[in-house]
Formats: C-alpha cells, sequence, structure tokens
C-alpha cells in the first residue's frame, strides 16, 4: 500500500511516499526557516503563503523521487491536528483536492501521533512485541513539550503539557535574547559544548526541587517561561556588573555586552535546566506507569545533550530508550504516511468533512495492532 503523506502544521512544507508504513521511498521537506528568521518565531500567516506556493512542487517531487506515478497511490494522508491554523488549512484543502481527483481515501494524523511514529520509523517491529509496551513519550518541539503514554492496546493518554512555553520556544527565545540567530534549538546545543553547565543556577519549574511540593495535577507538566525570564535577569545582571555598561538599555543590546565566554557558560547552565527538568518528568512517568519504552521526539529531541542524559537515565532505569532518528526528528511528512498505514489497514479513514484542529485535546487511540498486516 502506498500513502502519500503531506505535513504543513508549522513552518516546514513536506511530502513522502511510504509503503506500508515502514519503507519510505520518498521525503520532501521545503524549510521556511529563512523567511521567519527576523522575527526570531514562526508567523502562522506568512507560513501558510509560503505553503500555499512550495506544496504543489514539494508534492510532484516527492512522487517523482518514490518512482511512482500518482494512480499508484491508495491514500493521501495528512496532520490535521495540531498546529498553526493557516498552516494547517493549505495542507488539508489540499490533500482533500488530491484525494477527491484520484478517488482514493483521505487520512486526518495527529501530528503528535506522527511524532512518536517517527521514533519507530527504522525500527517499526518494536511496536509489534508486548514487551514493548507501555510506552512513555516526550513530545518535544518549537510548538509542543508534552508527555504521552501508549499502551499495548493503542489506548493513548496525555498526561501532561507545557502551561506556558515550549522546550523549543525557551531555546528559540534565549538565542534571540542572546542575538545568536533562528532557530535557537541547534545554536545553542554548539555553544553548550564549549562552555560550563554547572556555573550558573537556572530554575527547575514544576519539579519539586528543594522540597516545594508539586500538585498532582501538575506532575507531568512543564513550564519553561520562568527560566527564560531567569535568563534574562542574569544577562542584565553579569551586563551591568561591568564598568563602562550604559544604566538604560533596550533587552536585545545587553548582551552586546557578555563575553563569548560568559554566554557559552550561560548558554550551557540554561541548557541543562531545561534538560534536567525533561529527564525528571519522563523518568517519573516511567516509574509509576511502569513504562518498558521510553522515547523522546520532535525537534528539540535532535538535542546532543538531552540524548546524552536520556540514554543515561534509561539505562539506570533499565527501560529500553527510543531516540527518534535525526532526520524524523523535526517536522517531516514521513512520519504522518508511516502511522496513515495503520489507519488505512483499519478502514479509519477520514471523510470530505476532515476539519482542522489548533490544540490536541484529547488523544485519539493508536490503531497499532500487533496483527496488522502489510
Ligand atoms: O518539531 P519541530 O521541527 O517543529 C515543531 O513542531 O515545532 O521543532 C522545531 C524546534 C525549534 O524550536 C528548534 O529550536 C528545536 O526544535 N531544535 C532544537 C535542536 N534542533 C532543533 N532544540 C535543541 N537542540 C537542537 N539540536
Ligand atoms: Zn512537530
Amino acid at each position: 500500500m502506498l500513502i502519500l503523506a503531506i505535513e504543513t502544521s508549522c513552518d516546514e512544507t513536506a511530502a513522502a511516499v511510504i509503503e506500508n508504513g515502514r519503507t519510505v521511498r520518498s521525503s520532501v521537506i521545503s524549510s521556511q526557516i529563512e523567511k521567519h528568521a527576523r522575527y526570531g518565531g514562526v508567523i502562522p500567516e506568512l507560513a501558510a503563503r509560503e505553503h500555499i506556493l512550495n506544496i504543489n512542487w514539494v508534492v510532484e517531487q516527492a512522487i517523482q523521487d518514490a518512482g511512482i506515478e500518482q494512480n499508484q497511490l491508495d491514500a493521501v494522508a495528512v496532520t490535521s491536528h495540531p498546529g498553526l491554523m493557516p498552516a494547517l488549512a493549505v495542507g488539508v484543502s489540499f490533500a482533500k483536492g488530491l484525494a477527491a481527483t484520484l478517488n482514493i481515501p483521505v487520512i486526518g494524523i495527529n501530528h503528535f501521533l506522527g511524532h512518536i511514529y517517527g521514533a519507530f520509523l527504522e525500527t517499526p517491529d518494536l511496536l509489534t512485541q508486548s514487551d514493548t509496551f507501555p510506552i512513555i513519550s516526550l513530545v518535544v518541539s518549537g510548538g509542543h513539550t508534552a508527555l504521552v503514554l501508549v499502551n499495548e492496546d493503542g489506548t493513548t493518554q496525555l498526561l501532561g503539557q507545557t502551561i506556558d512555553d515550549a522546550a523549543g520556544e525557551a531555546y528559540d527565545k534565549a538565542a534571540k535574547l542572546l542575538n545568536l540567530g533562528y532557530p535557537g534549538g541547534p545554536i545553542l546545543d554548539r555553544l553548550a559544548k564549549e562552555g560550563d553547565k554547572t556555573l550558573y543556577k537556572f530554575p527547575r519549574a514544576l519539579c519539586g526541587e528543594g522540597g516545594k511540593a508539586v500538585k498532582d495535577d501538575l506532575l507531568y507538566h512543564f513550564s519553561f517561561s520562568g527560566v527564560k525570564t531567569s535568563l534574562l535577569y542574569k544577562v542584565k545582571e553579569i551586563a551591568h556588573a561591568k564598568p563602562g555598561t550604559p544604566t538604560e538599555l533596550p533587552i536585545e543590546k545587553e548582551a552586546d555586552y557578555l563575553s563569548d565566554d560568559e554566554i557559552k557558560d550561560l548558554v550551557a547552565s540554561y541548557q541543562e535546566a531545561i534538560v534536567d527538568v525533561l529527564i525528571r518528568k519522563v523518568s517519573l512517568a516511567i516509574r509509576n506507569f511502569g513504562a518498558k519504552t521510553a522515547v523522546i521526539c520532535g525537534g528539540v529531541a535532535c538535542n546532543s545533550r538531552l540524548r546524552e542524559v536520556f540514554q543515561q537515565s534509561m539505562d539506570q532505569l533499565k527501560v529500553h530508550p527510543v531516540i527518534a532518528p535525526a532526520k524524523y526528528c523535526t517536522d517531516n511528512a514521513a512520519m504522518i504516511g508511516g502511522l496513515a498505514w495503520h489507519y488505512a489497514k483499519h478502514d479509519l479513514t477520514a471523510s470530505m468533512d476532515l476539519d482542522i484542529k489548533s490544540r490536541i485535546g484529547v488523544l485519539p487511540n493508536l490503531p497499532i495492532y500487533k496483527g496488522t498486516q502489510a
């Protein structure tokens, strides 16, 4: 079964052709990073416009790279939620039009569950083994930070998510504050390697640090706005401790008074606080739900320090770690098309009424069954 998948939930226009949920025949990604860089974040209307301009060639390229004709396709899958509404609308409208033209079903896919499936794209057999479950999955990207429980029968539960900024946003906003460029994640990842991660102490929110009790309903939730504010104050403190720094400075100028070494130490300590919180929450969920497998996926799962600490912590907890391959961490359509095959096999296709949603709400269950045959 050949599925064409389309992903336009944020700032990547992506299309892929996937065979039987596991063979990636093609994967094309057109990134808009440069268009959004000057704003230090993704502008929804600008993203939608770029999707409109690029979707046609991206889809054509995916079909051509797969070495097929479009009439060989069995279904069109598309990310329908969550995401930026104007951006999702482009992909979903295009998918419906193509499905109608080819007279094949359209399948709406949850972007979150797509990210989780992406972690298994190169090892799909793990999803057919009982001892893989339950799975605790950390989805960390520019738009989301969430902990998801996946059981063997496909039932899923959104255990918690961020109550303010996403982890990727914490990276991007820090990079903006320090005038380092966009997106911040890869830049901070690189600079942190040269800094002292123990030099500055940044807060770890909702972790019960210092004996502070965390309310039950916030146990698996995240908050990254405090650490970002704390960075801002630390930058000010360092800058203004130097003779000659003007007393009144616009925020974006403060970092100009920091040395390269100070920036590297700040970035390393800041990253350590983010990674620490993520790992603490994953570990807590693993223990409380008796998970056998832990997954990290989404753009921030590319982070080298997170990957390192995750691997070490999972070894200690004796849990199987699944780290999404870097090419399936950031947004792509292969993960959407892989998961869509399971929906198709169980006739869980959508109608032309397929809607878009900006938020996740309740997560749908995954149609991943051990018996699913190609
Ligand atoms: O999954 P993704 O491509 O898009 C969303 O769904 O948001 O994730 C993009 C996010 C950005 O915030 C980017 O800064 C972050 O992932 N990111 C990283 C790294 N590479 C990308 N964050 C930390 N370390 C990295 N190496
Ligand atoms: Zn994503």
